[in-house]
């Protein structure tokens, strides 16, 4: 059983990267699973990390974890989370939006019902939480970015498992979290995010950025 504020991270891109150390700082134990835990690059990540953070592989870390923060990109979901070996039990919490990067733009790609949902099926017996994918990874890093509190959406069938997810994101202020109901729901955050990255590249001085507030009292 792992540290009770201990959490495996899946990958060591821009999302990792930004959400890392944030979470180190707040007092979790970080593993990095990567598929090259041997490259120098990994070094600084882990350094900036924080004292405590480590890098392994993807199936060593989620091994010995409870909650894993699921960051690969799209097009390699299923083969990562089919290759963390029995994920029974565990929390995954899923951050990926369902596009590519093609041809200068992003590209949606076909999911089924949602991407949660699809890894939903890949991992039998895992409990998926949507959370974070709303939120560019600027902000992830850089709260201030946001200009004040900002809400993280949280979609999932398993209330504990949101409970114990709302605690992460309670831990990185100022994100506040917000259970919007079943993992059916993550779908509707997913096409949020989609309209969002559809806008961001274009060359249009209307182009927009935004943050989900938390409504005001
Ligand atoms: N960027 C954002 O602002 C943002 C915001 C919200 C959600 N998201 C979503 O969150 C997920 C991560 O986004 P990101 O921007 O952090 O992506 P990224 O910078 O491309 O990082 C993804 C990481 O996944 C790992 N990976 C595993 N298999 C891979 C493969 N076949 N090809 C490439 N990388 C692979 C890599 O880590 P290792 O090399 O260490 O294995 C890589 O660093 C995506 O699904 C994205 O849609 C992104």
């Amino acid at each position: 059983m792992s540290h009770s504020k201990s959490i495996a991270i899946i990958g060591t891109g821009k999302v990792a990267g930004a959400l890392g150390p944030r979470l180190a700082a707040a007092g979790y134990v970080v593993t990095y699973g990567m598929r090259t835990p041997e490259d120098p690059r990994i070094a600084a990540l882990v350094a900036r990390t924080g004292t405590h953070a480590k890098a392994t592989t993807p199936k060593d870390s989620a091994a010995s974890h409870d909650v894993i923060l699921f960051t690969p990109p799209w097009l390699a979901a299923e083969a990562t989370v089919k290759s963390l070996g029995d994920l029974r039990g565990k929390v995954l919490i899923d951050t990926t939006n369902a596009f590519t990067f093609r041809d200068g733009r992003d590209v949606a790609l076909p999911v089924v019902g949602s991407a949660a949902e699809m890894i939903q099926s890949w991992a039998p017996g895992v409990r998926v939480v949507k959370a974070f994918n709303t939120v560019n990874f600027r902000v992830m890093a850089d709260p201030a970015k946001g200009e004040g509190p900002t809400t993280i959406p949280l979609a999932g069938d398993d209330a504990a498992a949101k409970i114990a997810v709302a605690e992460i994101v309670r831990a990185l202020p100022p994100f506040v979290p917000f259970d919007v109901g079943a993992l059916s729901h993550a779908g509707t955050l997913e096409q949020m995010a989609m309209l969002y990255v559809s806008v961001i590249l274009q060359p249009r001085d209307d182009a927009f950025e935004y943050v989900l507030r938390p409504r005001k009292k």
